[in-house]
């Protein structure tokens, strides 16, 4: 009796307290206030980027196109037609960039590969371009010499054209294996250096972007379909590439391998509305969970089966739009993952609504809800980008209750500008950052395991179907400049300052920091309004002088013609 007491007692607590944290608090409101504070000793700070949006020499050095090469290149697809053909040059500007990082004091930098600048047609077997791994070489050489740790994306949506145009890409299972080869390729040729590998860049927007509203390449619009197949075949691709890497490299190279996935937060709109809750649910687990869910528990989110199942009937369909994993695959799928990478930008207040079945089938309404925004929430720069703090907090808190506390790595986060002319004096990027790494603290306080944060990104770039008019950057980049010159914004000074302190130690420092980095900003701005002096100049020197020198001859010559005539 006794030892059956002594049993209750030890084991109950241990019941109760799993209990609790596998249950996410959505009623929860406490937001509280800015929190001043340290980041754990051992915490990573880094700033990110990819390979199609800044590398630029699209077609040089035995490069092969990529679909969003392809897709930038018809009319129509991106906001004026801009391309990425050379973007911020960053193929040519290694050493200036990885200068800029010191200049940070990060200890991480995220880039990413680009799969057909190494393997031309996609296809390890047919060819590699040795000039493309130098350039990696290279880029990652510079990082490890300035002491940068590279954090290396295999996949950041540049997928090699021809396995698009040849099997129609992530529509077709056969880009497991060569994305398999592609990430073998990587580990064996940059894994001695490379520690932390990320297979897929936020796969939710290359199913549905990419393959339900066409909005990003390849351009599809396979609504209801497209999304949830493509999805099917980067969750197995991602599992098959950290199994390759468990068996043959780990204990060699000693890396981790993860993924990193990017949504926006969910907010239910009434708290005390069980259909809202509900609902602010489905839109985090038709986002988030659709991957985590089987990298973490093996399957797809419930809700995720109940809601497209019942859809799928209703429409008449035979079985679910949404495929199904076999318990081999569910279990070979689950726990690939050494970090779990979040990227997170925005949040959406969430109510419930059915949606007719007769609409057609949709990713969209398949969730059944409606988003919202807050009409409180300051104006955005990008309409999209609403800065809501308090709901990274949130997010970083689910992702504890959801997954079994895993190893989290902030793998995005930052906001953008529209503005064309030169604007360093970003105020509200400041704002942004200084909100959301507070949140990530406050998270890390709850018991979130986060080990390190990017911030996104290291400079303008290119920014997908918008182009070059929304600018990410904490550099700013002078795109129309011929050699697309680099200015620090005056979130570089507060960002650099956070990294020093490790946080936020006190109002009167952070205060300090805030004042600093505006007046620096005053004056880097001149620097940058005397800039259209040095175009103005650089013309002077390269097309005026040279074009009246020219003239000045043809008329001397002329002129001495005429004497000579005369003269006879
Ligand atoms: C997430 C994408 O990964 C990144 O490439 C993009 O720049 C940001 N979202 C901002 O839209």
């Amino acid at each position: 009796m006794m030892a059956c007491i002594i049993w209750m007692l030890q084991v109950l607590p241990l019941i109760f307290c799993a209990w609790g944290e596998s249950d996410f608090q959505w009623t929860q409101t406490d937001r509280g206030s800015f929190y001043y504070g340290t980041f754990p000793p051992t915490f990573m700070w880094g700033v990110g980027s990819s390979a199609y949006q800044t590398e630029g020499a699209w077609d040089t050095d035995g490069k092969g196109q990529s679909i969003w090469d392809v897709f930038t290149h018809k009319k129509g697809k991106v906001f004026m037609n801009h391309t990425a053909d050379s973007s911020c040059d960053g193929y040519y500007k290694v050493k200036d960039d990885t200068e800029l990082l010191k200049e940070l004091k990060v200890s991480h930098y995220r880039l990413s590969i680009s799969w057909p600048r190494i393997i031309p047609t996609g296809v390890r077997a047919e060819n590699v371009n040795e000039k493309g791994i130098k350039y990696y070489n290279d880029l990652i050489n510079g990082l490890l010499e300035k002491n940068i740790t590279p954090v290396v994306t295999l996949y950041h949506w540049d997928l090699p054209h021809n396995l698009q145009e040849k099997f129609n890409g992530w529509q077709n299972i056969s880009m497991v294996t060569y994305f398999n080869d592609y990430a073998n390729l990587s580990f064996e040729r940059f894994g001695d250096r490379v520690k932390h590998w990320i297979t897929f860049n936020n796969p939710w927007s290359v199913a549905v972007e990419g393959f339900e509203t066409g909005e990003h390449a390849p351009g599809l619009k396979l609504r209801g379909t497209g999304a949830y197949k493509v999805a099917h075949h980067l969750i197995k691709a991602h599992a098959k590439v950290w199994h390759t890497y468990n068996k043959h490299w780990r204990s060699k190279q000693k890396g981790m391998v993860g993924i990193s996935l990017t949504t926006e937060w969910g907010e239910p709109v009434d708290i005390s509305s069980q259909k809202d809750i509900e609902a602010a649910e489905r839109f985090v687990q038709f986002n988030f969970g659709w991957f985590a869910n089987p990298i973490y528990n093996g399957d797809y989110p419930q809700i995720m089966k109940e809601y497209i199942g019942q859809k799928s009937a209703q429409q008449g369909l035979g079985m679910s739009r949404l495929p199904t994993f076999s318990s081999q695959e569910k279990s070979y799928i689950k726990g690939t993952s050494d970090f779990l990478g979040v990227g997170h930008f925005t949040t959406r207040y969430i109510t419930s609504r059915n949606f007719p079945s007769t609409q057609g089938p949709s990713y969209f309404t398949d969730r059944d809800l409606t988003e919202l925004v807050d009409p409180k929430w300051p104006e955005p720069e990008s309409k999209w980008l609403y800065s809501v703090p308090w709901g990274f907090r949130r997010l970083l808190n689910f992702v504890k209750t959801q997954y079994g506390n895993p190893l989290v790595f902030v793998t995005e986060n930052g906001v953008s500008e529209k503005m064309h002319c030169a604007q360093l004096c970003d105020e509200w990027r400041i704002q942004y950052l200084k909100g959301y790494i507070n949140e990530m603290l406050k998270a890390i306080k709850d018991g979130v395991n986060i080990q390190s944060y990017t911030a996104w990104s290291l400079m303008d770039k290119f920014e997908w179907d918008e182009g070059f008019s929304e600018r990410f950057g904490l550099y700013y980049v002078e795109f129309k400049s011929k050699n697309k010159p680099r200015y620090p914004k005056a979130s570089v000074q507060f960002y650099k300052r956070i990294i020093s302190a490790n946080g936020f130690p006190n109002p009167r420092e952070v205060e300090k920091w805030h004042r600093i980095s505006t007046e620096t900003c005053s004056t880097t701005n001149q620097l940058l309004a005397a800039d259209p002096l040095v175009s103005h100049m650089e013309m002077v020197t390269e097309i005026v002088v040279p074009t009246v020198c020219t003239l000045c001859i043809l008329i001397s010559a002329v002129l001495l013609m005429i004497l000579l005539r005369r003269q006879s």
